[in-house]
């Protein structure tokens, strides 16, 4: 079978490599992929992400048996709706579904209207009103941006100032477009946070292995928010108690929520927890696989991915068991020096002759030169992931095989994992 992915960063990479797995498996086609990915897939850089018309004439025009659609952007612009219309099977949901990422307020309202645990907020389409509601709010508080904002449209207010200055950058200076024309202004929260990955086909669902993001640029959480400096899997915090309120509280509520709204979510349903002293509530949903969450979770995968992404689509996923394997995962992202403010491109990488069987290197932002050769061509260059029998062993075994890839200018947190490795000796 032909398969299509569409995206081109560490994510799709991890979820190309894994879908190789399945000896069905032919051909893989990325839309647009990247540099690192051309070793795995057949990429096509001149169709990007977002240009659904050209990427439905080339699922057409190349007898593509199932597409993943992985990105934001497209989900919530229709792609998969698009495909379906086709008649090309795919795993993602559709526009409708993508709401519960692509628009703040709808999932606010969700949960507030099915009693689903997440902070007290408000919504504002009116800035006057917004500021107004600022000279009362308790402080710290949270700015968010309605729309997609790449990450970048959360504050975390320490001040009325600082909360007064992100209303405004949200909706006179219209940083984040039309994304801002509405803000979420919610209660700031507490505790560690959870990213669980889940598959669900609208009624079942399995979620993944747990996982922890480490967002900030600077080693112990410090500096600006980044896409993810690197993951570990499993969460230490999220224990067996923990995942069973989740589901009886939030996740399963949540699926029936959106089947109630008339807007089944079939595919990847990302649930940003955070497990406060009230219990766990929803920081925010995503309509799709995490980035690096899945760098660290789909290499303890052990099912076949193919057959869960199909019987999501085929709405069987509740006949199907999928296993883990019992190990941890560590991944540890190599940056362009700089970011995410500004850094360079077109770096030349080098890396060893080999890695061990246990490590994986992820491409997220590179490209091919005119020689054939890997330059850097993003912010967040590459994931280089270990899987190991224990979460120790996985780190070492990450960071090692960090070392031995190079360019100018590279950046990695040193501290990738330290928190999970705590909590772990503190239980
Ligand atoms: P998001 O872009 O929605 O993932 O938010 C980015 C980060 O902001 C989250 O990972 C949290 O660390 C933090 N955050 C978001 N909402 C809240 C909240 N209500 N209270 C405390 N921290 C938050
Ligand atoms: N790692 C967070 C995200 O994918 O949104």
């Amino acid at each position: 079978m032909k398969l299509l992915v569409v995206g081109g960063g560490g994510r799709e990479h991890a979820i190309i490599k894994k879908l190789k797995e399945n000896p069905s498996v032919e051909t893989i086609y990325a839309l647009p992929g990247n540099g690192g990915i051309a070793q795995d897939a057949v990429c096509i850089p001149e169709i990007g992400a977002k240009d659904l018309d050209k990427i439905v004439n080339f699922a057409k025009s190349h007898n593509i048996g199932f597409a993943v659609v992985a990105p934001d952007d497209p989900l919530a612009l229709g792609c998969v709706d698009r495909l379906h219309e086709a008649g090309i099977p795919c795993f993602g949901p559709d526009a409708k579904a993508a709401r519960i990422e692509a628009s703040k307020v709808f999932s606010k309202n969700l949960m507030m209207k099915y009693g689903i645990p997440t902070a007290r907020y408000a919504t504002f389409t009116d800035m006057e009103e917004a500021l107004d509601y600022l000279t009362t709010a308790p402080i710290p508080i949270v700015i968010k941006a309605d729309g997609l904002a790449l990450g970048k449209g959360v504050t975390i207010a320490m001040t009325r100032g600082e909360a007064a200055r992100a209303v405004r950058a949200a909706m006179e200076d219209r940083v984040f477009g039309d994304s801002g024309n509405a803000i979420v202004i919610e209660e700031y929260l507490e505790g560690p946070e959870v990213s669980v990955l889940a598959f669900t086909d609208g009624t079942a669902i399995r979620p993944m292995v747990s996982s922890m993001d480490h967002k900030r640029a600077g080693d112990g959480d410090t500096g600006l928010n980044t896409g993810g400096m690197g993951t570990v899997a499993p969460n230490p915090y999220y224990t067996a108690d923990v995942a069973q309120v989740c589901m009886d509280t939030i996740f399963l509520p949540t699926l029936a929520a959106m089947r109630a709204e008339g807007c089944p979510f079939k595919g990847c349903l990302y649930f940003g927890l955070m497990l406060t002293s009230d219990g766990p509530k929803v920081i925010e949903y995503n309509c799709r696989f995490g980035d690096p969450e899945t760098q660290v979770v789909l290499p303890l995968l052990k099912t076949d991915l193919l057959t869960i992404m199909q019987a999501v689509e085929n709405e069987t996923l509740s006949d199907l068991d999928i296993e883990w394997s019992g190990g941890s995962a560590a991944c540890v992202i190599l940056a362009s020096g700089g970011y995410p403010s500004h850094y360079e491109k077109g770096k030349a990488m080098t890396f060893p002759a080999s890695l061990p069987a246990n490590v994986a290197l992820y491409h997220a932002g590179d490209k091919l030169d005119g020689q054939g050769r890997l330059v850097t061509s993003g912010g967040r260059v590459l994931g280089v992931t270990a899987v190991a029998p224990t979460l120790n062993e996985a780190l070492a075994d990450a960071y090692a095989a960090a070392e031995t890839v190079d360019y100018e200018g590279k950046y990695l947190r040193r501290d990738i994992g330290r928190r999970a490795l705590a909590a772990m000796e503190g239980q």
